[in-house]
């Protein structure tokens, strides 16, 4: 049994409204929500999280570790708030996309699968995203889910990164001033 319970502290009210949506024999169903949940802030599910999932649906961390390593939307590990996954599967490495993927991991000055040094923008390859025709494209994940950018050339997923860099420095400042105001 875990000590404390943080999924249950944070989350209550959405946990209770993800167990609802299933019948209590298919209870285990709930464990793709639960992760998603889980990684929502922090862009990772932590191996507390993965224990207390488990505790949650009455099923072993094994399985709940399992989807984990299937599923390219999870991670165990913290990585960048920005996850850019960039399609090289065969359909639209015809289309350029790998070449894309190398210029881009250049001008930021990473390689494939790493992140920025400020930590905010991750690179990946992954397999089909069912845009095959539209490469280079790419998915963005964040605490605030996904979205989709096709038919894409370097500078224009630079100036989104650019975009996405503006976004995490607003949500900093407006982070500190909630702080302050709360500190009086
Ligand atoms: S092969 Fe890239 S989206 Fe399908």
């Amino acid at each position: 049994m875990l000590e404390r319970k943080y999924l249950a502290e944070k989350y209550a009210q959405e946990i209770q409204a993800i167990l609802e949506k299933y019948p209590s024999d298919r209870r285990q169903s709930a464990v793709m929500p639960l992760l998603y949940l889980a990684q929502r802030d922090k862009m990772y599910v932590s191996r507390e999280d993965i224990l207390e999932i488990g505790e949650i649906l009455g099923i072993t961390s094994t399985e709940v570790a399992s989807l984990i390593g299937f599923y390219t939307l999870y991670y165990d590990q913290p990585k960048g708030v920005y996850r850019i996954q960039v399609c090289v599967d065969l359909p639209c490495a015809l289309r350029g996309a790998e070449k894309f993927l190398t210029e881009l991991c250049d001008r930021l000055g990473i390689q494939p699968g790493e992140t920025t040094p400020d930590g905010l923008i991750a690179i990946e390859p992954v397999m089909c995203l069912a845009a095959c025709d539209k490469a280079p494209m790419f998915q963005v994940q964040s605490g605030a889910g996904l979205t989709y950018h096709e038919n894409q050339t370097v500078e224009n997923a630079l100036s989104l990164i650019e975009q996405l860099r503006r976004d995490a420095a607003g949500r900093r400042v407006a982070g500190h001033e909630r702080g302050r105001d709360a500190n009086g």
